[in-house]
């Protein structure tokens, strides 16, 4: 076979003329795709030991292509690999460079398969993989927040509801709300494992094929589940894309919550934490700065993530089944958010261990805002057996009496909150402590110490 045929496409015979050259350009997706060399020489040798146990391809074939594929395969890591715009994407630049290596043999390799779920196989290869890898790094990111949390366990902050101080809490309840969060994160790329473990190989462009082909068999090879069930479907369907990113989106979503929440608590006006220099930067001009700007990348970069959702839910809304060349995008918009996830963590992770709780400061803003005023409403209740309402009414006095008078609740003599509740006594006092209401919440979830000892316990022997 001439050098000069290999590099026409495959479809030259039949199409005449070269595609434009723009678009042969712009079309290609390998710079893209090539990310995907090892699952696709993978899923090749699975495809074609299949083809050989089903008496379709010979034995000296099967091993000349695998033979072939596992030459490439080096060549693509020790970066040996040429690889070309005009093979256009991965899949057909491996199998032209198999023509180069061991001739026409290579020809027998697309028996019985398509790009159409090649292309699908890789990815879901690839996604499963990488969920993985999330997983593992959401699980680092968690054992972080776990250190933070043990740390403070007694550092007493006001909670917020609508930013302004609702209750008093302990500040690792805050930090273990984000473990929380991050256990979902997981849970919900975990969950995207049932889909990506049906195996698409073998529904060929979209019929399916007429060849014997066993699909059960490259199930196996390739450690999926089982083989997709609808032909159509599987190269029409790009559901598990959406998921992941999805689940790249919600997780990037967490990851901003609590960066908007650390910048708000940084601020020269809030001062409840403090970011050492290994996570700040300076300005060009003022040079009293110092800026949270890897918190201010987490939250940007959750945008783009919602942006590669939705541009791939805009790409699908409109298309017939089944495949076409606007899923191609599908790779790059993953590949982009995978990324950016990756990197965010890694950055959360520098951002936890370079920040310190401003203790004195959380206190301080604690008590003040009348924090414990549901304390004295609840304490009402049970000691002078008031209904809550009417607790709530009396305390509501209570609050607008010290305001008038310019007090916090914990500066009011027993004598003033008497004039406002006669039947309270010396006894009341103890609701103005903050470790008391904190304490006091002992309700399964709430923020009391003990809890906050045994959900820290129970974390870490969960992720261990
Ligand atoms: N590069 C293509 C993609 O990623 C592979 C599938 C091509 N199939 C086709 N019929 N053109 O979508």
């Amino acid at each position: 076979m001439s050098k000069n045929k290999n590099n026409k496409a495959v479809w030259s015979l039949r199409i005449k003329k070269n595609s434009s050259s723009i678009f042969k350009k712009v079309g290609s997706s390998i710079y893209v795709d090539k990310r995907l060399f090892k699952e696709d020489i993978s899923g090749s040798i699975a495809h074609v030991e299949m083809l050989f146990k089903q008496k379709i391809i010979s034995f000296k074939i099967k091993n000349k292509i695998i033979w072939g594929l596992n030459k490439i395969r080096n060549e693509i890591i020790k970066k040996k690999f040429n690889f070309k715009i005009e093979h256009e994407d991965i899949h057909m630049n491996i199998e032209k460079r198999l023509f180069e290596i061991i001739g026409e043999d290579a020809g027998f390799i697309h028996t019985a398969r398509s790009r159409n779920d090649q292309v699908i196989t890789d990815f879901k290869l690839w996604l499963r993989k990488s969920t993985d890898e999330i997983v593992k790094l959401l699980n680092t990111s968690i054992k972080i927040f776990l250190i933070c949390a043990d740390k403070n366990i007694k550092t007493i902050m006001p909670g917020f509801t609508h930013l302004k101080n609702a209750q008093p809490i302990s500040f690792a309840h805050y930090l273990l709300a984000y473990v929380e969060m991050f256990q979902r994160d997981k849970k919900r790329f975990k969950n995207n494992l049932e889909n990506l473990m049906e195996n698409p190989l073998g529904v060929a462009a979209i019929a399916g094929t007429s060849f014997n082909i066993d699909r059960n068999f490259t199930t196996k090879k390739l450690k999926f589940n089982k083989p997709t069930k609808n032909s159509i479907d599987t190269v029409s369907d790009r559901d598990f894309v959406i998921d992941f990113l999805y689940a790249v989106s919600v997780c990037s979503l967490h990851m901003s919550r609590f960066a908007e929440e650390f910048i708000i608590w940084n601020s020269d006006a809030y001062k409840l934490i403090k970011l050492n220099d290994k996570i700040v930067t300076g300005s060009s001009i003022m040079p009293q700065k110092k800026n949270p700007d890897p918190l201010e990348f987490l939250r940007g970069k959750a945008g783009n993530s919602f942006g590669n959702l939705f541009s791939m839910l805009t790409i699908l809304k409109g298309l017939p089944l089944s495949y076409f060349k606007d899923m191609q995008d599908d790779k790059e918009l993953v590949f982009k958010s995978f990324d950016q996830l990756k990197y965010s963590l890694l950055i959360l992770n520098d951002i936890l261990k370079n920040f310190s709780a401003n203790k004195k400061r959380m206190l301080e803003l604690a008590r003040s805002g009348n924090i414990v005023a549901t304390d004295l409403a609840d304490y009402m209740v049970r000691e002078l057996q008031l209904p809550f309402r009417k607790s709530y009414e009396i305390t509501s006095k209570i609050v607008n009496y010290a305001e008038s008078k310019r007090k916090n609740l914990d500066e009011m003599d027993i004598n003033e909150l008497k004039k406002i509740e006669p039947k309270l006594n010396e006894d009341v006092l103890k609701i103005f402590d903050l470790g008391n209401s904190i304490k006091s919440k002992k309700s399964y979830g709430g923020t009391s110490f003990e809890n906050i000892k045994k959900m820290i316990n129970k974390y870490k022997k969960e992720i261990k």
